[in-house]
């Protein structure tokens, strides 16, 4: 960075520590986000401790640099707070991948099933659902269901299948994606493998199965942080899941070596914050995030069903 840049950002980072201090604010930000929003964060964390914070903080405004479902969650959760999600555009493609109307209909297709849905879903699909769930605990919470119930697993097919996987479960597969790691190619893999012999191949379930069949170990992004803490030093890791996650792999494990698994692992959505993008959402208070009351209610039973269950975890979320 030049001296002129680094003015810029220093300048920056002061107008939002006094803005935040101003506004009584806790700025969230998820494991994708750029390094820098990371670093400006008082929390970094994956989508289910970042739900968990947002639930019990007592700031008044929630700062949320991720993508809008994340941002709905925290709305969901805290009615009495305002959220604030920097960037209007920031959507998930996944997410868009059902709709409460087809929720509904799959329904009726289906009587007498459990609905269960990742969070990276608007809060109207929430709000048809049973439970949620996050990549941390979907095995925890299928798992929790009753046999003998029919479960419809949305929007993520390749989470789902692998959830069905682990549980031995035949699951009501959506069809929907993340095209982030649905990216991932065994090829690219196996490349990777050539390229960097003897590193660990470590994956998000939200990778294709035929690809996750050759993960080393699979797991949310916290999920890796705790498995890439337990290894030795030296180790080397081929990382299958956005690049975003390596900048904290780094930074808490300065002793270890870590590879993106393809160049491609890039989500445009969760590149989209700037610095600037906080400093102009504290000052005029833009975008806040609003779900509508009923919807927010009937959301909300499914995420506090999800967050009964993972009452215990052991979070990575990091105090920036
Ligand atoms: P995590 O819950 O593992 O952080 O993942 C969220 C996500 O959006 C993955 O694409």
């Amino acid at each position: 960075m030049d001296s002129q840049s680094v003015k810029i950002t220093q300048e920056l980072l002061r107008q939002i520590a006094i803005l935040k201090d101003e506004r009584e604010a806790v700025i969230l930000a998820h494991n994708y986000q750029p390094p820098e929003i990371q670093d400006v964060a008082d929390y970094t964390g994956d989508s289910l401790e970042l739900s968990m914070i947002a639930a019990k903080t007592p700031a008044k405004l929630i700062l949320f640099c991720g993508v809008r479902f994340m941002g709905e969650t925290a709305a969901i959760l805290s009615p009495d707070k305002i959220v604030l999600l920097p960037v209007l555009e920031a959507g998930c493609t996944l997410a868009e991948y059902a709709t409460a109307a087809q929720i509904r209909e799959m329904k009726k297709q289906h009587p007498g099933a459990v609905v269960v849905t990742y969070v990276n879903s608007s809060a109207e699909v929430k709000a048809e659902t049973d439970i949620c769930c996050t990549s941390a605990n979907a095995v925890e919470i299928v798992r929790s269901i009753d046999r003998n119930r029919p479960i419809i697993f949305a929007p993520d097919y390749n989470l789902g299948h692998y959830a069905a996987k682990m549980t031995q479960r035949e699951l009501i597969l959506w069809n929907g994606c993340c095209p982030t790691h649905a990216l991932l190619s065994t090829f690219a893999v196996a490349k990777a493998r050539k390229k960097w012999p003897g590193a660990q191949v470590i994956m998000h379930p939200e990778c294709k199965p035929e690809t996750l069949e050759l993960a080393d170990f699979i797991g949310s992004t916290s999920g890796m942080l705790k498995y890439v803490k337990k290894q030795p030093a030296g180790t080397s890791f081929i990382v299958g899941t956005e690049a975003g996650l390596l900048h904290r792999l780094q930074k808490e494990n300065p002793d270890k070596v870590f590879h993106v698994a393809s160049e491609y692992l890039i989500c445009p959505m969760m590149k989209m914050t700037t610095l600037k993008d906080v400093r102009d959402s504290l000052e005029k208070m833009q975008y806040v995030v609003t779900v509508e009351e009923d919807v927010r209610q009937r959301a909300k039973a499914a995420v506090d069903a999800m967050l009964r269950h993972t009452g215990a975890a052991s979070p990575t979320a990091i105090k920036g």
